[in-house]
């Protein structure tokens, strides 16, 4: 039967919907071609008005989703046109309670649809919408001494972590909450007769990237699939110097920097040489509590970094602070931050609001931020200095951690050797939605 279109919004009698509600939490309150009201009971009764060119686009019937590739087969566009009921939808019941809804569209064919209560509460609303997706509430940003008390947890061992997933999926939620930790106990590449030197034939059995391979797959940049980092003659990047490196973040003149960073301190015996980290959301946000005109201009002005060397001429304009415009803190309702950029190293020439002319009020309150973002990052009491042994792995995230390398010297014969490797942001976040999926 198909159902005429009527303008007029069909309503279900109270004493009839009061009597569903007592018999079960899903009931239909109304519904027209534009919309279906439905209570999602609880205790009390919570109306949830759904649009039906969201609930006909969200359908997950094997005519709609693949059941193989999990493929979308109709674009949004093809069944928003002139959508109609084709009948009055109802409720049935199933495994659970479920809205049954069958559709007329523009071509005059017809579908139908059943959304089960737990989705339909799944989607009621953006803080049910973003579970299991986004995790920043679960962040803690952390100056030195939070970091301390978290060290226990934040170290585990080599052997755990490449077998089964418990420990892995430790490090992946903790690589969420604080953006880095360490793997111990690694077998010492310099035993094994296959690993004396990196080679293009035995990338993959080197530690670094067997760990960084528990995410997925490893990012290749220009620096190769996985790096040396040792003193070089005639360095081409200052990390293969032994002067101090400030607090920066890798490669942000490319288009998609690297999510985590892994290093592996296969030698560390030189004099000097502490790494420093300090989390660069935690100073994101002083400077937005402090100082919100300047929190703002961080976000506006673009930043241009650079790799222009060795014949490679890598640019892109970012700011210092990214926020995700659609993730909110549940509490405050405000913009969660996605990312900061701050490579003071590759920074290029600003492009934006460089003249008087060009709002130099803006510029004022960036520079003021710059200013007060770096004091913060570069207080002692904000940063987590380590000497790290040998034979442990760093993980950080690289759009959060900022990390710095104290000057060192192999005046007394030690030696240093870190070999480290990239990983997409996406792989990590795609663990930590699977492990964590209800
Ligand atoms: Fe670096």
């Amino acid at each position: 039967m198909i159902f005429k279109p009527n303008t007029a919004q069909k309503v279900i009698s109270t004493t009839f919907l009061k009597s569903r509600i007592l018999a079960r939490p899903l009931s239909i309150v109304s519904f027209d071609n534009s919309q279906i009201t439905v209570d999602l009971g609880h205790e009390r009764p919570n109306h949830v008005s759904f649009q039906t060119i969201f609930l006909r686009d969200a359908c997950g019937s094997p005519e709609s989703i693949d059941i193989s590739s999990r493929q979308k087969s109709f674009s949004t566009a093809q069944i928003a046109r002139n959508l109609q009921l084709a009948e009055d939808p109802i409720v049935v019941d199933s495994s659970e309670p479920t809205l049954h809804v069958a559709w007329k569209h523009n071509d005059g064919s017809v579908s139908e649809s059943d959304y089960g209560l737990s989705e339909l509460r799944k989607y009621s609303s953006m803080k049910n919408r973003m579970a299991g997706k986004f995790f920043r509430d679960q962040q803690k940003f952390w100056n030195k001494s939070d970091l301390i008390k978290e060290m226990k947890s934040l170290n585990v061992d080599y052997h755990a972590y490449l077998s089964g997933d418990e420990t892995f999926k430790k490090v992946v939620n903790s690589l969420n909450k604080f953006g880095i930790c360490f793997v111990n106990g690694i077998d010492d590449p310099t035993r094994n007769p296959q690993t004396q030197a990196l080679t293009d034939a035995n990338t993959g059995l080197w530690p670094v990237s067997k760990l960084a391979k528990r995410f997925g797959y490893i990012k290749e940049t220009f620096y190769g699939t996985l790096f040396n980092v040792k003193i070089e003659a005639d360095a081409k990047n200052i990390a293969n110097t032994d002067v101090f490196l400030p607090l920066h973040m890798d490669l942000c003149y490319y288009e998609s920097p690297p999510g985590l960073q892994l290093l592996h301190f296969i030698q560390n015996s030189t004099t000097g040489g502490e790494n420093v980290f300090a989390d660069s959301f935690l100073a994101a946000q002083h400077i937005r509590d402090s100082d919100p005109e300047a929190y703002d201009a961080l976000k506006r002005v673009p930043i241009t970094f650079h790799y222009d060397n060795n014949n490679e001429y890598y640019y892109y304009l970012r700011p210092l602070i990214v926020e995700d415009p659609y993730v909110r803190c549940p509490e405050t309702g405000n913009a969660q931050i996605k990312e900061v950029n701050y490579s003071p190293p590759f920074q290029g020439p600003f492009e934006y609001h460089v003249t008087r002319d060009d709002d130099p009020v803006l510029f004022d309150a960036f520079i003021r931020g710059m200013i007060a973002f770096e004091e913060y990052v570069n207080n002692a009491a904000n940063q987590y200095v380590v000497k790290i042994p040998e034979n442990t792995c760093v993980i950080f995230d690289n759009r959060r951690v900022l990390h710095s390398r104290l000057h060192f010297s192999a005046a007394d014969g030690g030696d240093r050797w870190l070999m480290g490797c990239y990983v997409d942001g996406d792989s990590f976040r795609s663990k930590l939605r699977t492990y964590n999926r209800d």
